[in-house]
């Protein structure tokens, strides 16, 4: 059995056996030293002439960055090395010698890394963020567990447009109209009503026609539905989600924030309570930054910008007018312009991360929002059918992956966030 790099600290003065790649070479003299990599982190290997068979000494000269090759070697600690740790090496086995790598360590183009997608997923820093992602997932999964929510997945294929009809993705289906889902919140409330407390996980489509930094077409929604609860409870939940997340990627992803030198003292100040601001309180803080802002206009990116400069932790903005959310969300009662919805938007600049509210669950005037939004009556009649037969208050709410990725690991653009992003323009690799 290999030993992984990343547990090497557990078998100092013990002879392992390592896969994995080359992912850098340097020699002095006697001593060739192989960078090696093998997913789990990277360790320094020397090849010291004399010490070793002289063919594994020849063999180790040919190896060029990439090849493939298996080291049977010895563990020493050494403050010196990258990652702390050496593996001397014994014996070593090569697979392969790989071709001239078209990735060097020197610095390249963003769009030839995204032509070489396949390949820059190797580099050590796209390693650490993808480690980072599935830290997140697993945290968000474990944390719905811990609630004692079941997990139900919603359908890819769908008649239903759920965030409104420009965004959609339209396919066929077998002769029939259907959509790439953009949300799996209508079947959720469906579920909700049969379960309790559900949520589902899964790819969700916008065929979003703007090139943006915080816009794939194509992102992970974890998306929790509660039947019996309201925007308060919502918020409280995403709130909750949000500090459990945070705290299982400081605590058990360190070394990977290091190597994208993410400043963790921000994640840290990330504690209850959240802010939570009323919309009309949002459009001061952006009239105050010299933005011409109108009350009842969604936000820009730039609007999202300002607002989450000014906070050091995640926050609520709730109650947006109604003209510029989904038909299904709930009016105040208190105020009918404004809806029960809120989004949560990260600090650092990075904006919304999550979005959703309490649902209109009264059947005439969610059949009033279905026409004025004029979407198809047929294709929700088994929606409104919720509203039908035994309707409560129910809130739940969606959670970017792509964009929590962005924020936690302080990424520039969206795009570094999944393993083969689909922008605008863009579906290669
Ligand atoms: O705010 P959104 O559109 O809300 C919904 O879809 C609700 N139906 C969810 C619910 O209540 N169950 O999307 C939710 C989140 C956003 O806050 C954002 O994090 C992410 O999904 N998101 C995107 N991320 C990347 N690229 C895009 N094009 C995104 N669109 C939404
Ligand atoms: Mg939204």
């Amino acid at each position: 059995m290999a030993t992984a790099i990343q547990h090497l600290d557990r078998q100092v003065g013990k002879e392992v056996l390592i896969r994995g790649w080359v992912y850098n070479t340097r020699s002095s003299g006697k001593i060739l030293f192989l960078l090696v990599r093998d997913g789990t982190g990277i360790v320094q290997c020397p090849v010291i002439q004399g010490e070793v068979a002289d063919k594994i000494f020849a063999d180790a000269e040919k190896l060029t960055q990439e090849s493939s090759l298996e080291i049977q070697g010895v563990v020493r600690e050494d403050k010196r090395a990258p990652g702390g740790y050496e593996v001397t090496v014994k014996d070593l086995k090569v697979f392969q010698v790989a071709g001239p790598y078209p990735i060097t360590p020197k610095e390249h183009g963003t769009a030839f890394l995204m032509e070489h997608r396949h390949l820059w997923l190797r580099s050590k820093r796209q390693a650490a963020i993808l480690r980072v992602r599935s830290e997140i997932i697993q945290a968000m999964r474990d944390f719905m567990a811990e609630r004692e929510f079941t997990c139900l997945d919603a359908p890819i294929f769908t008649p239903n447009a759920c965030e409104g009809t420009t965004t959609l993705f339209q396919t066929d289906y077998f002769g029939e109209k259907a959509y790439l889902t953009q949300s799996g919140q209508l079947y959720n409330e469906a579920t909700a009503a049969a379960l309790g407390k559900v949520y589902c996980f899964g790819p969700c489509f916008r065929a979003e026609k703007s090139k943006t930094r915080r816009h794939v077409t194509e992102m992970w929604m974890m998306e929790p539905e509660v039947a019996y609860a309201d925007l308060d409870d919502m918020m409280a939940l995403s709130e909750d989600l949000t500090v459990y997340v945070v705290e299982r990627v400081l605590s058990r992803r360190m070394r990977e924030l290091k190597d994208l030198e993410r400043d963790v003292s921000l994640l840290e100040k990330v504690r209850k309570p959240f802010p939570r601001i009323p919309y009309d309180e949002a459009c001061e803080i952006l009239r105050k930054n010299g933005v011409d802002f109108q009350w009842g206009g969604d936000f820009g990116g730039g609007d999202e910008t300002i607002l989450a400069n000014q906070f050091d932790k995640p926050f609520f903005v709730h109650r947006f007018p109604a003209a510029v959310k989904a038909f299904y969300m709930k009016r105040d009662p208190a105020r009918p312009e404004v809806v029960l919805g809120a989004d949560m938007l990260a600090p650092e600049g990075y904006g919304e991360i999550v979005g959703g509210g309490q649902r209109e669950d009264d059947l005439a005037t969610l059949e009033q929002r279905i026409a004025e939004e004029k979407l198809p009556r047929e294709a929700f009649q088994w929606y409104l059918d919720l509203r039908r037969y035994g309707s409560v208050p129910h809130a739940g709410f969606g959670i970017g992956v792509e964009r929590t990725v962005c924020w936690i690991c302080r990424l520039d653009h969206i795009r570094e966030s999944i393993p083969f992003p689909r922008l605008l323009e863009k579906m290669y690799p």
